[in-house]
Order: structure tokens, then sequence, then C-alpha cells
């Protein structure tokens, strides 16, 4: 994907498809739209005056070889009212009007960036929506896949402009939507094809492939670390547990306190012996959307040569019953020593995550950040628009907040009340792994504080919004997490 800021003048642009964002409230006389009526003779006075008018948000409307402008396609983009249109609404109209001109073969399309947005940040959230609209979930289909298309993309601007710096943001836009394709493809692998050895080999070729260090344990180095809670929660299954361990060394010390992301990756949740109904099932293949979330972050962050040490962490298992599984009731002990009573296997998202967390504060993180499909419960509390965020530390909070603002990617905040925590006492161990019914995401998260001591850390619930089954929009693995988690890292709110 090539991707351009030109300099040219919009209506001299030769492209296939040239996009032109129209507010619902335009000014009477905006210049851009006087011009744009002149070139088409007319023909936006006249569309105004009747219902093909697209300017309600995401409507497009197409205009084949308009005769005064070099490209083969105008597309008018109606972009909602103007005072709401910022990167955010840009990323996600450029999503829904690309996935709408799909199947146009369209090979060069051109942005026109209107000066409500920066055009820094609109040339990049426009790169991040067309690129994050070509994602398809039909690697396993034979017939009728979707054909590739976008080769390149320009953007234009009627103001001058600083080339090197709009072309450095929307490089990072590019690394960022290749990142979270990559994700989804990854967490659109059924679990037959994708279990714990698979996805580290996904990881090795990551690694491989942008200059990341890795290391993969297997069992015995499992056994020998002590991390006892992967291990009871793979005993069920035939394939055997990895811990991937990703690095990034961009800090000018090496030495220097990495920052730690840790992701889930469960790559079949069955439940276990807590085997769960068929229905909640059939979707747990997506069980791994953290740790691709993680693999895929790392991968851009190396992209982005990101000047701080990072340490991504995967622990990987198949939640499986067997002769050898876990049992309800089993007393298991986790790295740090922590001994859990095991009352549902079905939660065993918090138990890999719990030798993850103590070995991501051994390693002396600055902070560390985890993110899971954990909870049916967060999905009750929140639905499938924002993902929960757990934090122990105010600037950390901060932190991922602006991140969040930055990729456009939703959260929320929840509780860690102390009151919580006796949900999780036990009367014959430390802990137990599930608390009562009530606030389920926020008594997995009381959990999941028990292993990171004093470290800063931070705790996003991704079950909600790992898949979306759209109208014909996004369908399938979204990647939330990915954008969020490398401006966290980045941390500087650019
Ligand atoms: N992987 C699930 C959580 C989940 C649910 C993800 C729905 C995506 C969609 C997790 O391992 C799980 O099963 N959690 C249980 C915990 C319960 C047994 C305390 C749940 O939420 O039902
Ligand atoms: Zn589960
Ligand atoms: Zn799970």
């Amino acid at each position: 994907m090539k991707i351009r800021l030109v300099k040219e003048s919009w209506d001299s642009i030769e492209c296939d498809a040239l996009i032109m964002p129209v507010f619902e409230n335009e000014d009477e006389g905006d210049s851009l739209l006087v011009d744009l009526d002149e070139k088409l003779g007319g023909l936006i006075n006249e569309l105004k005056s009747t219902e093909e008018w697209t300017s309600k948000a995401g409507q497009i409307s197409v205009i084949y070889r308009p005769e005064k402008l070099k490209t083969a396609r105008l597309i008018l983009l109606g972009a909602g009212k103007k005072e709401d249109y910022d990167s955010h609404s840009i990323r996600s109209l450029m999503v829904k009007a690309v996935r709408k001109v799909k199947g146009y073969n369209l090979k060069r399309v051109a942005f026109y960036g209107r000066s409500q947005v920066e055009s820094k940040r609109a040339a990049r959230a426009a790169v991040e929506g067309i690129m994050l609209a070509t994602y398809e979930a039909d690697d396993y289909k034979t017939k009728d896949r979707s054909k590739s298309f976008v080769e390149e993309i320009l953007f234009v601007s009627g103001e001058e402009l600083d080339v090197a710096e709009v072309e450095a943001s929307m490089e990072r836009g590019k690394i960022l939507a290749n990142a979270t394709n990559m994700a989804r493809k990854l967490v659109n692998e059924p679990g037959n094809r994708v279990n714990p050895s698979r996805l580290a080999q996904a990881a090795t070729e990551v690694a491989a492939k942008c200059g990341l260090e890795i290391e993969v344990w297997g069992e015995p180095e499992l056994e020998d670390k002590g991390m006892g809670a992967i291990l009871a929660v793979a005993r069920g299954s035939d394939e055997p547990a990895r811990f991937i361990i990703l690095k990034h060394f961009g800090a000018p010390d090496c030495e220097a306190k990495p920052i730690v992301l840790v992701g889930k990756g469960v790559t079949f949740d069955s439940g276990g012996l807590s085997l769960k109904p068929a229905q909640s099932m059939e979707e747990m293949k997506a069980d791994k959307a953290g740790a691709c979330a993680v693999l895929a972050a790392m991968e851009a962050i190396a992209r982005i040569g990101v000047k701080k040490n990072v340490v991504g962490l995967i622990p990987a298992v198949e939640n499986l019953p067997s002769g050898r599984a876990q049992r309800p009731g089993d007393v298991i002990r986790a790295m740090n020593g922590t001994t859990i009573e095991v009352i549902n296997t079905d939660a065993e998202g918090r138990l890999i995550l719990a030798d993850a967390l103590s070995y991501g504060q051994q390693l002396g993180a600055e902070f560390m950040v985890d993110i899971a499909t954990l909870t049916g419960a967060v999905v009750v509390a929140l639905g499938k628009v924002r993902a929960g965020i757990f934090c122990n530390n105010e600037e950390l909070f901060e932190r991922v907040w602006r991140a969040s603002d930055q990729s456009g990617e939703k959260l929320w905040r929840m509780p860690l009340d102390d009151e919580y925590r006796k949900e999780i006492e036990s009367s014959i161990a430390d802990i137990k792994n599930v608390g009562n019914r009530w606030g389920g995401a926020i008594t997995a998260a009381k959990f999941l504080q028990e292993f990171v001591g004093d470290v800063p850390w931070c705790h996003i619930d991704i079950a909600g919004v790992d898949l979306f089954k759209g109208e014909g929009n996004v369908n399938g693995p979204t990647g939330f997490g990915v954008r969020t988690l490398v401006e966290i890292v980045s941390g500087t709110g650019q």
C-alpha cells in the first residue's frame, strides 16, 4: 500500500475515486462547494434540492467521470454535522464509505481533507479507515472471496502543509491499520488451525519480520518457573501450553524498566470441566483476542521504533475437558506463591494471566497493561460498544484515557473497591477464582490485582468488543486494543 500527500488541486488529481466529505450543515457559499457545483454544472445545487443529497453521516453518492475533473469517480461522502466532524468520525466514515464501494476495483483512492480537522490527523484517520475497510474475514472461503483493492491512498488538502509531518502521520496510520488487520486475521483463525504452539509460531514469524526478540517457553520452563496456574489450565488439552515473550528494546538505556503488555491467549475456551453450553462456546476461538492484540501492538511498536523498552507476554493454552483436566475444587499454586481454589474451570483467563502478571512484576515493569476477553459480565455491563478498564493508578489511568482518545477505541472505567475483594476469599486457600454472580467483571479484576503488587497496572476487558456481527459493515474480529496499546506505550498524546 502506497500512501502519499498530493500538492495538486483536487480537480486535477488522477485517481479511481476522489472522496469528498460534505456536511449536513454546509455554510452557504462555502468556496469548495461553490467550486464543485461549478465544475459539476450545477449538480450540487440540484442534488441539494432532492433526497439524493448525501450529507447524512455515512451516505454516499457516486458521480462517474465528472467532465471537468480527472478522477474516474467523485464520491460525495455524507459527513454529518460540521461540529461533530473529527478524526474519529473520519476513520469510521471512511470504513463505511469504502466498504460500500468494495468490488469497484478502486486502486488509487484520494481523500480530500477539509479544514475542520488538522491535516495530519485527518490524513492518518483516513488511511486507517480505508485500510481497516479492506479487511474481510474470508480466509476460508473458496468462492466469492473479496478481491484485493486499494493500492494507493492519496491525501489532498487545500492548505499549505508540512509534507514530511503529514506523510509521517499517514505512515503511522498505515502501520497501525496493518497491525490491526493482522490481529483480526489471527483472531479469526479457528481452534483447529491455531493452538498454543501455532500461536507461538505466528508470533515467531511476526518477530522475525519486524525485528522483535522472542522467546517461547514450553512446559518444562513453565514447571521451572512455578507457573502452576497456566499449567493447570493447559492440563485438559493434548496441546501443550506456551508462554510467549516478545521484547522491543527502544529506550536509549536497554536496562531501563520495561513497559509490560499481557494478552490472554486461550486458543479455544470450552470452559473445561465446567463446560460451556454450546451457544456460549461458538465464538470461543476468539478467546485469544487479547494475545493477538498484544502481538500486533508489539509489531507496530517495533515498526514505528517507539523509544521505550517494551515486553509483550502471552500465556497460550487451550481450555478443554479431559481425564487429565483440572477439576472444580482443585487447589493450584501460581508463580507468586498464591494458592487458588478453582471453583469454576471456565474462569481460566484470570488463572493464566495470574502467572503472566507475576512474571511481569518480576521483570521490574514500569507499568503493566493486560488485555483479555475475560468475562461475560463486562458485556452485560457495557454491551458491545466500550471495553471495561480497571486501573490501580491515576497517572496510568490518564495515560490510557488519552490513548483511547487517540485510537478511537472506546473504554469505560470500572471500579476496584476493596469491598469487592471479599468475593474471592476462599475458606481453604488464599483466594478462589470466582465470586458470586454480581459484578463478575469486577471480581475478575480484583483477582488479577492479587498478582500485580504495587506496579501501576491497567486491565482491559474486551469480551464485548472483540467481535462484531455487522450490518454489512465490519464483520468478524475487530482487532480492538491494538491501536490503544500502541498509543499507551508511545504516551505522546500525538
Ligand atoms: N472467555 C470467557 C469470557 C467471554 C464471554 C468472552 C463471552 C467473550 C464472550 C471466560 O473465560 C469465561 O468463560 N468467563 C466466565 C467466568 C465465570 C465462570 C465466572 C463468564 O464470564 O461466564
Ligand atoms: Zn472461560
Ligand atoms: Zn476464556
